[in-house]
């Protein structure tokens, strides 16, 4: 085989992963291929990363087995039905498009292994969220392909298919729940005398922080909370007032309705 892995599509998440894959060391530039479907984003895209475009999918399936379907859900019928893009049992269909069950890929190319990923747009800065799942015929080692991958952009977690919506409210939306936080805090910073700049790094920075510790500290996050209100000090007023203003629920609420709305999406 010519390449190693073949993107079909090229816009925003493509590029992102493109640029963990190329800047993690997992692919070199010569091992991966895309193909899109206006000559600007090819153009684009081969001069940013130095790889090779193809204008159809039916070309890059040829050169590898291993594609990742980075396309919007509202383009797949055609791809397979007007392009009449044909896959065998040696392919690996990694599909990233939210909503498209793996149902409907295996009713497409009935032979292909298939792994539907949900991940989310913080690949962009390789500190991804991701939720993989297993088609019927996918291997170990294609399930191994995607872990290696998907960590190259940050945290890969193997969940059911059924549990892909919940993904979809806890880390694929996740991300604009945070940016509000920020930007509430780094508004409280500006009310309180500092430079929007300062504001925001400050607050971005915490929320980062944040994060690792959740992740790292071994803590659970309501013992970290505890940890850091020292007993009179000024972080338990903070909480408090978040508590009184039923912030926790208010977050369940957006977690729940993004979940509710990636269910009425996938039944379409
Ligand atoms: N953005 C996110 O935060 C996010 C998060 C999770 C999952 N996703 C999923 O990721 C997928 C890609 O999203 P995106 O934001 O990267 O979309 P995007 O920026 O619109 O990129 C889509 C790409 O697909 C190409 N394309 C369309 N039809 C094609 C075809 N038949 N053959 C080959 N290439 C074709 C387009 O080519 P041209 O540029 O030439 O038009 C474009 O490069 C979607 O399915 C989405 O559901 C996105």
């Amino acid at each position: 085989m010519a390449a190693k892995i073949g993107f079909i599509g090229a816009g925003r998440m493509a590029e992102a992963m493109i640029s963990g894959l190329i800047t993690k060391n997992i692919y070199t530039k010569d091992e991966i291929v895309a193909c899109a479907k206006t000559e600007e984003t090819r153009n684009r895209v081969s001069e940013k990363f130095g790889i090779k475009m193809y204008e159809n999918a039916s070309e890059i399936a040829k050169l590898t087995d291993v594609l990742v379907l980075a396309i919007k859900p509202k383009n797949i019928p055609s791809l397979f039905q007007e392009e009449k893009l044909e896959l065998g049992s040696n392919h690996l269909l990694i599909s990233i498009a939210a909503g498209v069950k793996i149902a409907a890929f295996e009713s497409y190319v009935p032979d292909t292994k298939i792994i539907r990923v949900m991940p989310n747009h913080c690949c962009m800065v390789l500190e991804g969220a991701a939720g993989y799942v297993r088609g019927t015929k996918a291997t170990d080692s294609d399930m191994q392909i995607v872990k290696t991958i998907l960590s190259a952009m940050g945290l890969a977690v193997e969940v059911k298919e059924h549990d892909l919506d919940a993904v979809t409210g806890v880390s694929g939306s996740s991300p604009a729940f945070m940016y509000m936080m920020i930007d509430a805090i780094a508004d409280a910073g500006v009310l309180c005398g500092l430079s929007r700049t300062v504001a925001i790094r400050l607050a971005a920075q915490s929320m980062l922080g944040a994060g690792k510790m959740a992740l790292e500290s071994g803590m659970t996050p309501s013992q970290l909370v505890d940890s850091v209100c020292s007993p009179g000090g000024t972080t338990i007023e903070g909480v408090k007032v978040l508590e009184e203003q039923g912030f926790k629920s208010a977050v369940v609420d957006a977690v729940k309705a993004s979940v509710k709305r990636s269910i009425e999406m996938g039944k379409k």
